[in-house]
């Protein structure tokens, strides 16, 4: 590499440096066979092993209980916006589901699960745009609802969820795109926890699927195969080719989680790095906290600048200093430092070094 270079971007999104090697190494010869592992099938005892040692390390890492299943289904996360109703909501009569809308994502999810039965917005974050998280407890969710569903990290605007809130009897679906295995997790009262893989566990397009056993086996006739949670079930995620490349490489990052010391370790160092820049933020006007201080993200840190040629002049320089894609989304605007697993302490160093001296020149 000429020059060290962070990224910054919210997904696809950076991988660990470890993981990234291994691949390049192994990346024509795997275990010696003379192929690459994106040439051999997808049924070979080789890759077999893969999914196998990928879900024993997703257990471990994650304390998984017993009975959920673990399921790598095809068209990322947002293919999930359209399985988990056409799963799920058949569980009750009344065809129900209640979201509370946090952002962009859960909107597109509880748009997406109207076309398939009754869906309750419990509570939204629209009117702020969405810099906060709304509330949402049992007494906001009938009981002929089938499940309620959030996005546990809001990538856009940088909110996340300290914990998620307990419903009692109803599942509660998570979408946890973009903090996955960033903590550890609490699966009490969790019907569903996925994501797609490109933020924390691995290549775009795939998504993984932790869902209670119990919730399996009640999809709506109509429901294609691909996206029916038994098929995937049964036939351990292999009932057509599966992105092998993309498990093959989760399985190698839950390697790296664990040689970093598991989700307890990577909670503390998440903190502190997050905490390195909201500091800056908070010692100055010149920089302002897009998300509500106690909803602050651990992943995505959003701020604004005075103005827009500021903006784009801090985005300017940060390039030239070796940090890359810190562009906020257009629905948030200012700047977004997506910070996941793989982010070192170093790379947060460095920008808010960047900030400090950026606006020491500028402010
Ligand atoms: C929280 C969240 N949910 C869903 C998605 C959509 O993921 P995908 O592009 O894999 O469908 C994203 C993408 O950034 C996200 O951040």
């Amino acid at each position: 590499m000429s020059k060290q270079v962070y990224n910054f971007g919210a997904g696809p999104a950076i991988l660990p440096i470890p993981v990234m090697k291994q691949i390049q190494e192994e990346f024509l010869d795997y275990k010696g066979m003379g192929v690459s592992v994106i040439e051999i099938s997808h049924r070979s005892k080789e890759f077999e092993a893969v999914l196998d040692r990928c879900d024993e390390l997703i257990r471990e890492i994650s304390n998984l209980p017993d009975d959920y299943s673990i399921l790598y289904t095809h068209g990322g996360a947002r293919m999930q916006f359209s399985a988990i109703p056409m799963n799920l909501l058949p569980l009750k009569p009344a065809h129900k589901a209640v979201y509370s809308e946090t952002g962009n994502f859960s909107k597109q999810a509880n748009v997406e699960a109207a076309r398939y039965g009754n869906i309750e917005v419990a509570s939204s974050g629209e009117d702020c745009n969405y810099s906060k998280l709304p509330p949402l407890n049992r007494d906001m969710v009938s009981d002929d609802a089938s499940y309620a569903y959030i996005t546990s990290n809001n990538t856009i605007y940088g909110t996340q969820y300290k914990s998620y809130p307990q419903l009692g009897d109803i599942p509660l679906v998570v979408d946890a795109t973009s903090d996955i295995f960033s903590r550890p997790v609490d699966f009490t009262g969790l019907g569903i926890m996925f994501a797609s893989l490109q933020k924390n566990l691995g290549p775009a397009g795939t998504a993984l699927v932790l869902i209670r056993k119990d919730l399996i086996g009640y999809a709506m006739e109509l429901t294609p195969s691909l996206l029916d949670y038994s098929v995937y079930d049964k036939s351990h995620s292999l009932a057509n080719t599966n992105n092998t490349f993309a498990i093959y490489t989760t399985c190698l990052v839950m390697e790296w989680l664990k040689n970093e010391g598991g989700l307890e370790t990577m909670a503390v160092k998440n903190q502190m790095k997050a905490d390195t820049l909201y500091q800056v933020i908070d010692s100055t006007d010149f920089y302002n906290g897009i998300a509500a201080r106690e909803d602050r993200s651990l992943m995505n840190v959003s701020w604004t600048l005075p103005n827009e040629d500021l903006t784009q002049r801090f985005l300017a320089e940060a390039l030239e200093n070796g940090l890359y894609a810190l562009k906020g989304h257009r629905a948030a605007g200012g700047i977004r430092a997506s910070i996941y697993n793989a982010m070192p302490m170093a790379g947060c160093k460095l920008l808010a070094d960047f900030m400090q001296e950026f606006e020491r020149t500028n402010g």
